[in-house]
């Protein structure tokens, strides 16, 4: 009996501390976006001379890891639907579809960097990180004339430090569809009306056949629905806000600042 007495006293003691871990790295994690979002110097600015009008209710659709073997087919129906969309893609893969790329540009969506071979900045040092931004850089150039200004890092993870370093605007998303996880049309199809709302940023992938099926038949929905799709660029610079290196912006309502955290 004293044991048992003796274990609860234990128990009751382990409670507290593991409370106070939860707090220690919430307020970390706090901190940290804190310091990401607002203490960090703006290393440059971004203004396109883009005359494009976005309306009230407006969405965008990003796509990254690509081009493979699906994005003809996704370029097909978007041209079709006249709609835009930003593709962050990889080296890697731009050299092996590398005419996709060229047609990405032509038809009018936006190309931006996702690395040479989707690093993980955050296991690498800055200048092992900016050697890959920098060589995806070179290359998008060589294949379309046009210089990538807009990052997204892979998996999304950045260190504060490599934010302030990039000579880009950096694009998170405000919603990650997991489409990756599911390779189900029907799964994307409900999880893109789902997070359907005006400036919101959507993360998909076109490497997935599954998700191009699952886009393809949610675009005429969401256009019934009033929604205009547009190029994450010209989403984040709709209230004529200027654009900063540096900073992590994620969505952009109508008439309002955009988020960035
Ligand atoms: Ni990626």
């Amino acid at each position: 009996m004293p044991k048992v007495g003796s274990k609860n006293r234990k128990s009751r003691r382990r409670l507290p501390r593991k409370t106070a871990e939860i707090l220690f790295t919430t307020v970390v994690l706090l901190l940290s976006f804190c310091l990401i979002s607002r203490s960090i110097p703006l290393s440059g600015e971004v203004q396109t001379n883009r005359a494009v009008s976005v309306g009230k209710k407006a969405l965008a659709l990003t796509f990254d890891d690509g081009p493979g073997e699906a994005t003809g087919k996704l370029l097909d129906g978007l041209s079709k639907n006249g709609v835009k969309a930003t593709f962050f893609v990889i080296g890697l893969h731009a050299e092996k579809y590398p005419d996709t790329v060229r047609r990405i540009v032509a038809e009018g969506h936006l190309l931006g960097n996702h690395t040479y071979s989707h690093l993980n900045l955050l296991t690498h040092t800055i200048s092992a990180s900016r050697a890959e931004i920098e060589k995806n850089a070179d290359l998008l150039e060589k294949l379309t004339g046009v210089r990538p200004q807009y990052f997204r890092a892979p998996h999304g993870y950045v260190s504060a430090l490599e934010l302030k370093m990039i000579d880009s605007v950096f694009v998170r998303w405000s919603f990650d569809t997991l489409d990756w996880k599911h390779s189900d049309a029907d799964y994307v199809y409900k999880r893109i009306l789902s997070a359907a709302r005006d400036g919101a940023i959507l993360l998909l992938h076109d490497t997935h056949s599954t998700t191009v099926e699952g886009v393809l038949r949610a675009i005429p929905e969401l256009k019934k629905q009033g929604y205009e799709l547009v190029r994450v660029d010209d989403l984040l610079q709709r209230n004529g806000e200027k654009l900063h290196y540096g900073v992590p912006y994620r969505e952009c309502a109508y008439g309002k600042k955009t988020v960035a955290y």
